[in-house]
């Protein structure tokens, strides 16, 4: 009967008294700058297609030592990710990543003909030595914290050790950062070093999900290149209004992006101490906005939610935590409170 379980029957289900713990998409509006941004007769033109030069000269006054020439404005960090694995590898290349991982790592790496090769965690955090062991056959590591779907962050001990390996073997360093504004536990640290390559967005920072853009960074010459070398043959410029909007979120004041942080922490201790009653074994989250509970016949539990309580979570299969369900709770709190109360009955009566 659930056989048709997949991401993208939930995508965008909402109404009809449904609560979705599915979308990882931010429920709270964009800055108002972005929303009055109005279109131009330019906005209309193709445009350069490594992103217009205003983006990425606001980008690179981000980041310590960069140029504009280091980035390039993607559709989102989905084509950042895109582009970045097929500008570093060639078949049958082994890409490390860590388990639990974002649905998208492993279907992206094999539509570009190469393998995932899965280092373990233990409470979502990285095990060092069996990092260790395995990164000698990678042709690159792709990280992400902090870490859809665990919400978990690395121990900075263990992202300079990344970094240190990875710089000593000579091979790219993928830090995918869409979650680098929302931590609540510590400032982020953002990985670097000649070959890393950071991959964020606008999306979730500033709620721009819709809008598309988002970019990689690196010193990496080669790599910045070829990106955009394949980025001419395949989507071309990255949509100009959106690049606009997204130059007007990098002038938005620090105190929007704090106060997101301010939601998500209190939605957060909600849904934990929620969870934690419910007798749910979890993980604390440190910073993005989702939980990955361990649960009893999560295919019955995801399907069940869906039919018999109009609630959405996602199967943690689809990120490779076969005995978990993704929540994501980018919704507000009464909707969280709801959504707990019907988790509530469900397990009672299985
Ligand atoms: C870890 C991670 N990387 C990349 C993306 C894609 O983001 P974008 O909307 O910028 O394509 C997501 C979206 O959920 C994500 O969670």
């Amino acid at each position: 009967m659930d056989k048709g379980l997949s991401p993208s029957m939930f995508i965008g289900v909402r109404g009809n008294g449904i609560i979705s713990f599915g979308s990882g998409q931010p429920d709270l509006p964009p800055p108002k700058e972005v929303l009055s941004c109005v279109p131009e007769p330019e906005d209309f033109k193709y445009g350069l297609v490594a992103g217009q030069v205003y983006l990425r000269k606001a980008l690179s006054k981000e980041f310590k030592g960069s140029a504009s020439d280091d980035f390039v404005i993607t559709n989102g960090a989905s084509e950042a990710l895109d582009l970045t694995l097929r500008a570093i590898g060639k078949p049958k290349d082994k890409i490390l990543i860590h388990k639990p991982y974002y649905y998208s790592y492993k279907p992206l790496i094999e539509l570009n003909h190469m393998e995932p090769l899965y280092v373990e965690t233990y409470k979502g955090k990285i095990d060092t030595d069996d990092f260790e062991k395995k990164v000698h056959k990678a042709k690159a590591v792709l990280i992400n914290s902090p870490s859809n779907p665990t919400g978990r962050i690395q121990d900075i001990k263990t992202l300079k050790f990344i970094e240190k390996v990875t710089d000593d073997l000579d091979i790219p360093l993928l830090s995918d950062e869409v979650y680098k504004d929302l931590i609540y536990e510590r400032e982020n640290y953002m990985l670097s070093g000649p070959h890393v390559v950071t991959i964020n967005s606008f999306s979730k920072t500033f709620d721009m999900c819709g809008a598309r853009v988002g970019y990689l960074y690196s010193n990496d010459k080669p790599i910045v290149n070829e990106a955009v070398r394949l980025k001419t043959y395949t989507s071309m410029n990255t949509n100009i209004l959106a690049q606009r909007m997204a130059y007007h979120a990098t002038k938005v004041p620090r105190a929007f992006v704090d106060g997101q942080v301010k939601v998500w922490k209190q939605r957060r201790d909600l849904i934990y101490e929620g969870m934690c009653r419910l007798g749910l074994d979890v993980w604390k989250p440190e910073g993005a906005f989702y939980i990955l509970p361990k649960i009893k016949n999560p295919r019955k539990f995801v399907w069940g939610m869906f039919k018999k309580h109009k609630v959405i979570t996602y199967l943690g299969e689809w990120f490779g935590a076969d005995d978990r369900v993704r929540f994501s709770y980018a919704l507000d709190v009464e909707k969280i409170e709801e959504g707990l109360k019907r988790v509530g009955k469900y397990l009672k009566k299985n």
